[in-house]
């Protein structure tokens, strides 16, 4: 079994290579950010309470967010394991995820971070919003509010994964195949 964050700031890829992902290794992808639109475009509670946090770039609070993404691993079978795309975000988070495996006998065994700069950034979650219908991809404002909201609160969630010496960076500019052969060749060569 193997267990993956994948890291990095909005924009940076996460969800695009764990697709790739997902066909290369056979794990099972889990985004908080698709389970939230998911409830957001059925209008359930849960999606009402996240649309009021996630159109202001803000985080939804630790405690609905952790019960979610429980849920979610709870509802899958999914022996080869799990890409953690999104979650965790807080330190918080971190080790609530780590206390919840560990009651199923199952761990992280890495921390893969996409490292992008700040302007490729902006200008790849503006050009998707040009057509993603996405309420935090609408304007430049709340685009760097939510990487403000990266940097002050989430950003700090490596130093989790590195004092377990599991955290991994890999340069996320470039083609997606490019970037893809590189997440596999990190992942690949843990232990
Ligand atoms: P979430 O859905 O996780 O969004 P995000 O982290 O802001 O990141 P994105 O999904 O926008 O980017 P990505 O890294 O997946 O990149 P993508 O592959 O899409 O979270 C949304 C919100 O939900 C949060 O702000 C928060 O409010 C809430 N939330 C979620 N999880 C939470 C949690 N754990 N706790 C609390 N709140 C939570 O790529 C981006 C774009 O770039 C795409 O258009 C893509 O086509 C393009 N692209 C990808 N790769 C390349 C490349 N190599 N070159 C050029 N363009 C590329
Ligand atoms: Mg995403």
């Amino acid at each position: 079994m193997l267990n993956i964050v994948l890291f990095g700031p909005p924009g940076a890829g996460k969800g695009t290579q764990s697709a790739q992902l997902v066909k290369h290794f056979g794990l099972t992808h889990l985004s908080t950010g698709d389970i939230f639109r998911f409830n957001m475009k059925e209008d359930t509670a849960l999606g009402k309470l996240a649309k009021s946090y996630i159109s202001k770039g803000q985080l939804v609070p630790d405690e609905v967010t952790i019960d979610m993404l429980q849920d979610a691993v709870n509802q899958s079978k999914s022996p080869n394991g799990f890409i953690f795309d999104g979650f965790p975000r807080t330190t918080v988070q971190a080790e609530a995820l780590d206390r919840f495996l560990a009651k199923k006998d199952m761990k992280i065994d890495a921390m893969v971070a996409l490292e992008v700069e700040k302007q490729e950034l902006i200008d790849r979650l503006l050009e998707r919003g040009k057509s993603s219908g996405r309420a935090d991809d609408a304007n430049q404002e709340v685009i760097e509010d939510r990487l403000d909201v990266y940097n002050q609160e989430t950003a700090v969630v490596k130093e989790f994964y590195e004092k377990q010496d599991k955290f991994h960076a890999v340069d996320g500019l470039g083609t997606v195949e490019d970037i893809t052969e590189r997440l596999i060749n990190c992942i690949s060569s843990l232990n």
